[in-house]
């Protein structure tokens, strides 16, 4: 049995008959979908799992941002338990239940800005993106989307529509939602100026804000866009942290045209960055923020919370069976319960800066590690050819998650050829520090 606690991963035999068998079958009869390792999971407390054939990892995907309060928290597990005894399901949309109006309340309370708002609940990240568009489009009476080149917001027709991080999202599946006119995000590392900057004189906010406002002028009258979609940092695109006065400019434009300013938090939101929202990294209050992901710690419920005055106002504009489910809505109290009281969000700021610190050396050490990013815990190294060209290398990004797996950390990939760390919030200091020596001999080893 695991304890959660355990210092080291112990990896004996990877990928083992069970896991063989399992993956057969799998293969077999699900989906095609996004696949990344061979980890078959039996069992999981806090950041490790075991597998079926009694091997232990080390969870570095966080069920993919999932679970930042560890996998099964007593707490949390012991609210689904309690609320399973009374009501399975009561069609939250069309009737009434004190948990999902008591989380609501708490969302509001929690998310920055100190006026009025409203709780839209869904299933999935991209359901809450859907919502997020529906409100926009439905309250402004105004069509135009503005995304950023990189984003990802989801994969339903709206969503995906914003969504532009990897043309395969995207391929074969046109006409999707109209209207979304992409900017490029100021990626320090590699922008479309050529600019080298992330700190002041802010030179790369400053030539993206330009570009908008370049479009507002040639061919998207801004009084025709509902809202701006942004991450507070790139997610799927690959974990790019924009310069610290980005929002804010971003914010004060859209301000200036009345534009509503969508802070997508499905992945960086709930303490994951060591502040319960990322944007708060920016100072800036968001009028919209979606959020789902960690929010139950892994019973699926989103959120799109938005001011109260932007409200459909008129019954069945947009509604859905599962949203607020009272399961999901009582282990999302107790997630944002246990982040609150337990210390995780002040841990993922400490760990942070032990992560920062050992992925920054790796950096300095090996020409393949181009650039070293992220706030928190939510971390990523980019894997490169060498560090003058900058030349992307995604099959020896690959080889060092395959490498970095069969000595029991578990990892996944993002952007072009990223790879991103993020464990869920509880981690020590030694299980981090002993999970990078494994990451750095992986890298060692791929680069022979
Ligand atoms: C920033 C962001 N928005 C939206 C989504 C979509 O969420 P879901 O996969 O739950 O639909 C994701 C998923 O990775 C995400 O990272």
């Amino acid at each position: 049995m695991i304890t959660g606690n355990e210092s080291k991963p112990l990896v004996k035999n990877v990928v083992g008959d069970k896991a063989k068998e399992i993956i057969s079958k799998d293969e077999k009869f699900i989906a095609t979908t996004t696949k990344a390792s061979p980890a078959v999971v039996k069992e999981a407390k806090g950041i490790v799992f075991e597998d079926v054939d009694g091997n232990i990892f080390f969870d570095f995907t966080s069920g993919v941002g999932v679970v930042n309060v560890g996998h099964c928290h007593p707490k949390v597990t012991k609210a689904i338990k309690e609320q399973a005894e009374k009501f399975l399901h009561f069609a939250g949309t069309d009737f009434y239940y004190e948990v999902q109006a008591n989380l609501a309340e708490k969302l509001c309370q929690i998310t920055p800005g100190n006026f009025d708002k409203k709780v839209y609940y869904g299933n999935s990240g991209a359901e809450a993106i859907e919502a997020a568009i529906k409100m926009a489009r439905w309250s402004t009476g105004k069509k135009f989307f503005i995304a950023f080149i990189g984003a990802f917001h989801g994969r339903t027709m709206g969503a995906l529509a914003l969504t532009a991080s990897k043309p395969v999202h995207k391929q074969k599946f046109f006409p999707w939602t109209p209207g979304v006119i992409h900017m490029p995000y100021p990626n320090p590392y590699r922008n479309p100026f050529g600019i080298d900057g992330y700190e002041e004189p802010y030179e790369l906010t400053n030539a993206v804000i330009n570009y908008i406002e370049y479009a507002f002028n040639h061919f998207l009258p801004s009084d025709e866009v509902a809202a701006i979609f942004v991450e507070p940092i790139q997610g799927e695109g690959g974990y790019i942290v924009p310069p610290k006065n980005f929002h804010g400019e971003l914010k004060k434009l859209a301000e200036e045209h009345g534009i509503l300013f969508i802070d997508d938090e499905i992945q960086a939101g709930f303490g994951r960055t060591g502040k319960m929202w990322a944007i708060e990294h920016f100072n800036v209050v968001p009028d919209v923020i979606t959020t789902a992901k960690a929010m139950a710690s892994g019973i699926p419920i989103s959120a799109c919370i938005y001011p109260a005055e932007n409200d459909f106002k008129v019954k069945g504009a947009h509604s859905t069976t599962f949203g607020g489910n009272p399961l999901a809505c009582a282990a999302s109290l107790a997630t944002i319960e246990v982040l609150e009281e337990e210390g995780l969000i002040k841990n993922a700021e400490k760990q942070g800066e032990i992560m920062k610190k050992r992925l920054e050396e790796m950096k300095e050490k090996y020409e393949i590690v181009g650039d070293a990013r992220g706030i928190g815990l939510m971390q990523a190294i980019e894997i490169v050819k060498d560090k003058k060209s900058k030349e992307i290398e995604p099959k020896l990004r690959d080889e060092i998650i395959e490498r970095a797996f069969r000595k029991g950390i578990l990892l996944l990939s993002c952007g072009q050829s990223a790879i991103r760390f993020i464990p869920p919030l509880c981690i020590n200091e030694e299980q981090l520090n002993n999970a990078m020596d494994l990451v750095e001999e992986a890298i060692k080893e791929a680069v022979g």
